[in-house]
């Protein structure tokens, strides 16, 4: 690290608290270090306590989640993925790792997820041709739940499985239910930048056991039942070790407070910066929808302001301050050159207008007015 990182301010850094450190002495003195052990099942059972899913299995990263929970979905070469465009690639790889193709789909302005009616508008045009798609990938970003009654309503009606890509929004809820818990298949992350983290992490829920069970097996290299070592499927080495989900049980006990504290910082910046004019902070949250507002993400807009989020970041940067833009539409993205889209106008006006500022847990008022003071000098 550079000396001039010590008083970098960063947009999501891990925040630590002292339990993990309990469970990650207990994990070395005890032995149990490999991915097996009382800490991973301790884990498993917080993560099913927390979101009343019925099972979970810690894996990797939650790229590894989304991979395995396709294949469970059944997707595979040739099929079709519906998946938002405006996400991290990490949503849409795994489609392609399957040998499968996504279809796009647009967000909606109010809380930037997949729109619904752009959904039915897909569905429609595929039903046309006879195509069912084998899973919808349903993404809460930055925290924010999705239009869930009416975009489930729409997957149920096409019959289309939901996947539901809850990596950003851990703690988040809607109609009091934690995110996570409303497709088939639920996945969470906890890479260093998540609002918890085991340095890197993820997780799959479901309710079907045979599903869990199956995921297990793929995880650990889909060894069969024998004394030597024989597989009759494709497996992988996905399965997260005791000692880092001994730092994610210490992390679940901050859980709560973590979602409170991020959730201060955005109403902290929306009070101190409200006046300064073309400038808005979003996504909203829809009826019934609590986000962990783990990012808080601001807009520029240019009718009313000449300050570009580009500038903003530039000057950010200039006083060690770290922003970024907000992801870029994967229909805009070369890797994904030539994929069918639905819409696209929507989050491309997003990403052309918005920025990411500092939001983690650990940030002092100090550190929130040092942003504030920079945004304000720069209108
Ligand atoms: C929306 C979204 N999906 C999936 C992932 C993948 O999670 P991981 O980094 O744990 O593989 C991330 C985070 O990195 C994410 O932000």
């Amino acid at each position: 690290m550079r000396s001039q990182d010590y008083d970098r301010l960063f947009l999501s850094p891990p925040h630590l608290g002292r339990h993990e450190l309990n469970y990650l002495h207990k994990a070395i003195e005890d032995n149990w270090v490999a991915p097996a052990g009382p800490n991973l099942d301790g884990f498993e059972r917080d993560i099913c306590e927390f979101t009343g899913a019925q099972h979970c299995v810690a894996l990797t990263s939650g790229t590894a989640a989304i991979h395995l929970g396709l294949r469970l979905l059944g997707v595979g070469t040739g099929d079709e993925v519906l998946c938002p465009s405006f996400t991290f690639v990490a949503t849409a790889n795994p489609i392609l790792y399957l040998g499968a193709t996504p279809v796009f789909i647009d967000s909606e302005a109010e809380t930037w997820n997949i729109c619904p009616q752009r959904l039915r508008e897909a569905l429609e045009a595929l039903r046309r041709q006879n195509r069912r798609p084998k899973a919808l990938i349903l993404v809460h970003l930055y925290g924010m739940p999705a239009q869930l009654r009416e975009v489930l309503a729409v997957a149920a009606e096409f019959e289309v499985p939901v996947l539901e890509d809850a990596a950003e929004a851990l703690g988040s809820r809607y109609d009091g239910q934690p995110l996570g818990t409303f497709g088939e298949v639920g996945v969470f992350s906890f890479n260093g930048n998540k609002i918890l983290t085991t340095s890197g992490g993820g997780a799959l829920v479901t309710n079907n056991p045979e599903w869990a069970q199956k995921i297990r097996f793929w995880a650990t290299q889909a060894k069969d039942t024998a004394p030597h070592y024989q597989h009759s499927e494709l497996g992988y080495n996905y399965r997260l070790s005791n000692l880092l989900a001994g730092i994610g049980r210490g992390q679940m006990e901050l859980l709560e407070d973590r979602v409170k504290k991020r959730r201060e910082i955005f109403a902290w910046y929306q009070k101190h910066l409200v006046d300064i004019p073309g400038l808005s902070f979003g996504p909203t949250e829809p009826a019934g929808g609590r986000s962990n507002r783990w990012l808080t993400t601001l807009l520029l807009a240019p009718e009313e302001t000449s300050v570009t989020p580009e500038q903003l970041r530039l000057h950010l940067e200039t006083h060690n301050i770290e922003s970024r833009p907000l992801w870029k539409p994967l229909h805009r993205q070369p890797l994904f050159n030539a994929t069918p889209t639905y819409g696209g106008e929507v989050c491309e006006k997003l990403f052309n207008r918005g920025l990411c500022l500092p939001s983690g847990s650990a940030m002092t008022d100090a550190d929130l007015r040092r942003v504030a003071e920079v945004i304000k000098a720069v209108f």
